[in-house]
């Protein structure tokens, strides 16, 4: 088989990659990717070696360029990673969410519609259903009630992408994810960037109550999902991968001190996300009964792994931390601690 990844220098993306070369009938893998400040080459250590891959640095928006790469690489499939990813960043400047999420996805549909690429994976994610009262778990078929302006585009792009499907019998397969965590996460997120604070001795900066809940999931089994569904999942239909592990904020707050060793007084509550989503959850059992797949990793290993590998990649950490990131911090937190 031969794979176009986009967005594979991010965090799930190089998982995938990873996870897709260590597989023979990987016959080809292109992975293009615009490396905004969320793509990193050094998320894919060892790659280049592999003759099977090939890494382009261009961006999804671009009409031309990716109608002419999927002419030149034939791909069998494309799976669809590439996005601005984070809820804040959102809030704080919309403008690139909509142009990668909406405008990117359109560009890609776009291209493998007249090229007839044979299968779309589009990578989606839980935050389309909005927030769902509990104990509800949403199924692939609840209403879309999305929250901030990153997952309404998601939303907007899902609708699109299955819209392929429906009128132009595109086969397009959309999957919708729980909140991921795991090595190579780039530290805005809640998970990296709460390990990463405790590990220097900063303050951890809880939104609201912390009674906010997601479930988690780990990459790897993220990943597994997303082959299962590009392998034996049926177009036009959507699929659900959580982690069965949901966890209010403040609770992986303080697995995480446990984990790391650091004092229970770094805690600091600030102000609250505007638009916060008070809880996510959703049921997996679609994909588990058409695909067998299931969650392999449990949060206390899947955790423990993450905060080792944190521990041994400081030089990942410090490259990813400098530069714009500071600045982000300052914007995104400055005002809410004062
Ligand atoms: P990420 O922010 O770590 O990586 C995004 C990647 O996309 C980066 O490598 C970036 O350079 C690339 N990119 C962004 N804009 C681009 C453009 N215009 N052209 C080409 N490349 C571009 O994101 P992630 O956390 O790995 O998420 C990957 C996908 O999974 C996203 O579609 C996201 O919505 C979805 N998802 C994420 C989570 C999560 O918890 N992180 C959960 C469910 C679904
Ligand atoms: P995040 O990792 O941004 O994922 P999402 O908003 O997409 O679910 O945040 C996860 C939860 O953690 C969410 O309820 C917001 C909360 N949060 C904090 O309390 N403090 C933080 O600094 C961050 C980044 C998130």
């Amino acid at each position: 088989m031969r794979l176009l990844v986009t967005g594979g220098a991010g965090f799930i993306g190089s998982a995938f990659i990873r996870l897709s070369l260590a597989d023979p009938a990987i016959t080809r893998l292109v992975n293009l990717d615009a490396l905004t400040y969320a793509g990193n080459l050094a998320n894919l250590p060892g790659v280049d070696a592999d003759p099977r891959y090939r890494f382009v640095h261009e961006n999804i928006c671009d009409d031309m360029l990716v109608d002419s790469l999927l002419v030149e690489e034939k791909p069998d499939a494309i799976v669809h990673f590439a996005a601005e990813s984070h809820v804040d960043r959102s809030i704080l400047s919309a403008s690139p969410v909509f142009q990668t999420n909406l405008r990117g996805t359109f560009s890609l549909l776009e291209a493998a519609r007249a090229r007839r690429v044979p299968r779309f994976v589009h990578v989606s994610t839980d935050e389309v259903y909005g927030s769902i009262p509990a104990p509800h778990e949403a199924a692939e078929d609840d209403p879309l009630r999305p929250s901030s302006p990153y997952s309404a585009t998601k939303a907007g792009s899902d609708l699109l992408a299955l819209s392929y499907f429906t009128t132009f019998k595109m086969p397009v397969l959309v999957t919708r994810a729980s909140n991921n965590y795991g090595p190579y996460q780039f530290p805005e997120k809640l998970i990296p960037l709460m390990i990463s604070n405790a590990l220097e001795g900063k303050p951890l900066p809880v939104y609201g109550d912390g009674q906010q809940v997601r479930d988690w999931l780990y990459v790897d089994d993220h990943c597994r999902g997303i082959r299962a569904v590009l392998d034996k999942g049926r177009e036009g239909e959507v699929y659900n991968i959580g982690g069965n592990c949901s966890l209010a904020n403040l609770e992986v707050v303080h697995r995480i001190l446990a984990a790391t060793g650091a004092p229970d007084s770094l805690i600091r509550y600030v102000t609250d996300r505007p638009g916060h989503d008070r809880r996510y959850a959703l049921t997996s059992r679609k994909l588990e009964s058409e695909t067998g797949w299931q969650p392999g990793t449990d949060f206390e290993s899947g955790l423990a792994a993450t905060v080792a590998w944190y521990r041994a990649n400081t030089e990942w950490m410090q490259a990813v931390k400098s530069g714009e990131y500071q600045s982000y911090y300052a914007r995104n937190y400055g005002h809410r601690t004062g």
